[in-house]
């Protein structure tokens, strides 16, 4: 059964609304836990728009199942991953005026800062995982710059609305996860998976682990965060 890792980014943008201390992404890491999650997702980006540089170094000392940090490949963020240590580095791509990460990182064009950071981490003994869209091409090259992990971008597929466009992304998603885990890459994807979304992926065995944040953290606002991942966790085991 593939894994989820619950993104709490959003408890953060919450509690960055009133610039207070509440609600606490920390205690929600706690909670995405007990409720059965396999890992609990930061994304650290530049600007500091929702997680902060002190969530994520108490979520090191409290998460018990394992921290995903994600991070742009800047060397600010790859000397704060070398000092947290996280259980997996996920390196995005990242803008500053994007609501929330675009796409894939490509590695036709960044193909080197990606391959520096990656050794870097490894060194580290850090394993590196790198989020691209589901591209044949992305694959090869994350398996040629010695990634751990790819996660397979699966916003296209999440937010099309035509049935047409949505069986072509989906036909990418699959041909992209047999061919990284063919090359022994471990397998994640994410992002825009919903709870009705994440029922297409039955029998895709390829993929080891889910990252879900926003439809998560939307249905723990009305139901409770325990509910919310339980929920989830209870459709990923259907698949
Ligand atoms: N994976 C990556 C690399 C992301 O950047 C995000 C969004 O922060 C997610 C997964 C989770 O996406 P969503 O919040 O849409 O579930």
């Amino acid at each position: 059964m593939p894994g989820l890792a619950v993104n709490v980014d959003h408890v953060a943008t919450l509690r960055e609304a009133r610039k207070i201390n509440i609600p606490d992404p920390v205690t929600a890491g706690a909670i995405v836990e007990l409720a059965g999650a396999d890992g609990v997702v930061v994304h650290l980006r530049e600007d500091r728009r929702h997680i902060r540089d002190r969530d994520v170094r108490l979520l090191r000392e409290t998460v018990k199942t394992k921290l995903i940090l994600e991070v742009a490949a800047t060397s600010e963020m790859v000397t704060f991953a070398l000092e947290i240590k996280p259980d997996l580095v996920t390196l995005v791509p990242e803008k500053r005026e994007e609501l929330t990460t675009e796409g894939g990182l490509d590695l036709h064009v960044h193909r080197d800062v990606v391959s520096d950071a990656v050794q870097e981490l490894q060194k580290a003994e850090i394993p590196v995982s790198i989020f691209v869209d589901p591209d044949l091409d992305q694959i090869k090259h994350a398996h040629k710059i010695n990634a751990n992990f790819i996660e397979i971008h699966t916003g296209t597929f999440c937010e099309a609305d035509r049935q047409k466009d949505r069986s072509e992304a989906f036909e990418k998603i699959v041909n992209s996860a047999k061919l990284a885990h063919k090359l022994k890459l471990g397998v994640n994807a994410g992002h825009g998976l919903g709870y009705q979304t994440i029922k297409a992926f039955k029998g895709l065995s390829e993929i080891d682990e889910f990252s879900i944040g926003h439809s998560i953290i939307a249905r723990a606002v009305l139901v409770g965060l325990d509910r919310a991942v339980r929920e989830m966790i209870a459709l990923i085991k259907e698949l």
